[in-house]
């Protein structure tokens, strides 16, 4: 096997017409595939390798596709930012419409802004307060569970938190029992959805009579009945009786857009952006908590610290929306595990017109990637970018970096909806479980990233558990 790195294949500035692209691979991503420089099923070697031969931008071809991977700043703000207007989300996400229909993640402008404009008011600071109670709540439970000595996989544990959190506060929900059921299902989808999304013509591959696409479509349907029978029953009650209700679906169904006809969501509306919310804000949050606990059990300096805010914000009080901006440290430990292992670690975007960055002119259709995970990592940004060093996220250190050399929820008008949500679910359930508990590595498995829709451990991490005081 010959190596990538001293051996790569590239062109320089590709000029075609009008058009002229950055330097990059010259064959197709197959070529270097079968020479086993890249694989297919692991993205993240491919996205350093470019990184560290090409530097801020390369492209290179597949599937008849030219694909441009964008390490810089400046320009990453001109995708996400600027330029906006000249790009749609690019199709591997889209493609989840077969789940999602038109939620906020498959959906383009003209709808994306105005399903984002109703949905917002249910993501403001004062609506998302009310869910800290239940958050914390869920943390205590799941401490509760655990007894001094248990070894735990704190990927699965992370999972079934965040899980009884998006359930608590999206549906309020009664049927804690169904909606955790619901977890199987997505977990079926989500598998199959990583095989699936290789075919070209996906929709017709959905009515294939094959068990894997069977068992996809059964979960699919117990979803939308399950997510029904929660629109259903809120259907009857007044406007008011829905603010009231205070649950995230709830605020939803009461929203209104002054400037459309008819105002609040259909039902197919209600139930495209209900499951939306569920896939984004479930794995995202699960895969950034089971990594915080990972990185903690390695840098015992930094827990110390947190161990210490802690008990001095909270002694032995439950946590609250008041206590919650005075765990500072622990919030900067969120925010340095996201670095190091963002949930999101890519994202893409594809041109509906020219688009020029710098020298390059990029004709419509072009994709184009920008990686948190990369640029997260970049020793251009980053002193020693290996190390776990929360201190990188004090007020002063955030607002002295160049926006987009960090950004675990994206930017611009797409920027992660439930972004408050997320620094709040995980800095509370992060101190309330610290309360009670050390989580030490037990080193079974190798520590492995997999990028997948997020970026989770390959492996179980497993943790025993260790009372904190
Ligand atoms: C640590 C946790 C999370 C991370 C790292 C994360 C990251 C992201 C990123 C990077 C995007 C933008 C993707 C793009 O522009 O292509 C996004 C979008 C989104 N996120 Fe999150 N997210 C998290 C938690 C949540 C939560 C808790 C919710 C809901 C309760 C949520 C709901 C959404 C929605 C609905 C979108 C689509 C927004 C749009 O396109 O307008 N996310 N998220």
């Amino acid at each position: 096997m010959r190596d990538f790195e001293r051996d790569y294949d590239y062109t320089e500035a590709a000029t075609d017409g009008e058009w002229r692209l950055p330097p990059g691979l010259r064959r197709a991503l197959p070529y270097y595939a079968r020479r086993r420089w890249v694989s297919f099923g692991e993205p993240i070697p491919l996205f350093e390798h470019l990184h560290k031969v090409f530097g801020k931008i390369a492209h290179y071809r597949f599937m008849g596709s030219t694909i441009v991977f964008v390490n810089d700043p400046a320009w990453i703000n001109e995708i996400l930012v600027n330029q906006s207007a000249s790009f749609v989300r690019e199709r591997t996400l889209k493609r989840m419409k077969i789940l999602l229909g038109e939620g906020l993640i498959t959906s383009d402008d003209p709808i994306h802004a105005r399903r984002r404009r109703i949905a917002a008011p249910a993501f403001h600071r004062q609506s998302i307060a009310g869910y800290a109670d239940q958050i914390v709540a869920s943390a205590n439970a799941a401490a509760g569970r655990w007894s001094a000595g248990d070894e735990i996989d704190i990927s699965d544990e992370m999972m079934r938190l965040s899980l009884h959190i998006v359930a608590k506060t999206l549906f309020d929900s009664e049927v804690t029992a169904d909606v955790l059921s619901v977890r199987d299902e997505v977990n079926t989808i989500m598998g199959l959805y990583n095989f699936l999304v290789a075919f070209p013509k996906l929709e017709s591959v959905l009515h294939w009579p094959i068990p894997g696409v069977i068992r996809f479509r059964r979960s699919r349907a117990r979803l939308d009945s399950l997510v029904a029978k929660m629109i259903a029953g809120r259907r009857a009650l007044s406007h008011q009786q829905l603010e009231q209700r205070g649950d995230l679906l709830s605020t939803l169904m009461a929203a209104r857009d002054e400037e459309a006809i008819g105002g609040g969501m259909s039902d197919t509306q209600l139930r495209d952006e209900v499951l939306t919310i569920f896939l984004a804000g479930y794995e995202t949050v699960a895969n950034a908590l089971a990594w915080t606990w990972y990185l903690l059990s390695q840098n015992p300096e930094a827990a110390n610290t947190m161990y210490a805010e802690v008990d001095q914000v909270l002694g032995h009080h439950a946590a609250t929306m008041q206590s919650y901006p005075q765990l500072r440290y622990t919030e900067m430990v969120f925010a340095e595990s996201m670095r190091l292992y963002p949930p999101a670690w890519a994202m893409g975007r594809q041109s509906t017109r020219p688009v020029e960055l710098g020298p390059y002119r990029f004709p419509p259709n072009t994709h184009f990637f920008m990686s948190q995970y990369i640029m997260h990592r970049s020793p251009e940004f980053w002193e020693d970018p290996l190390s776990f060093r929360p201190k990188r996220h004090t007020p002063a250190a955030k607002a002295a970096r160049p926006r987009f050399v960090y950004f675990p929820f994206g930017g611009g008008n797409r920027q992660c909806i439930g972004e408050g949500f997320a620094w709040m679910e995980g800095v509370l359930s992060l101190a309330t479980i610290a309360q009670r508990w050390r989580l030490c590595f037990v080193p079974r498995h190798p520590v492995v990233a997999q990028a997948r829709i997020t970026l989770r451990p390959k492996f179980p991490l497993t943790m025993r558990v260790e009372a904190s005081r």
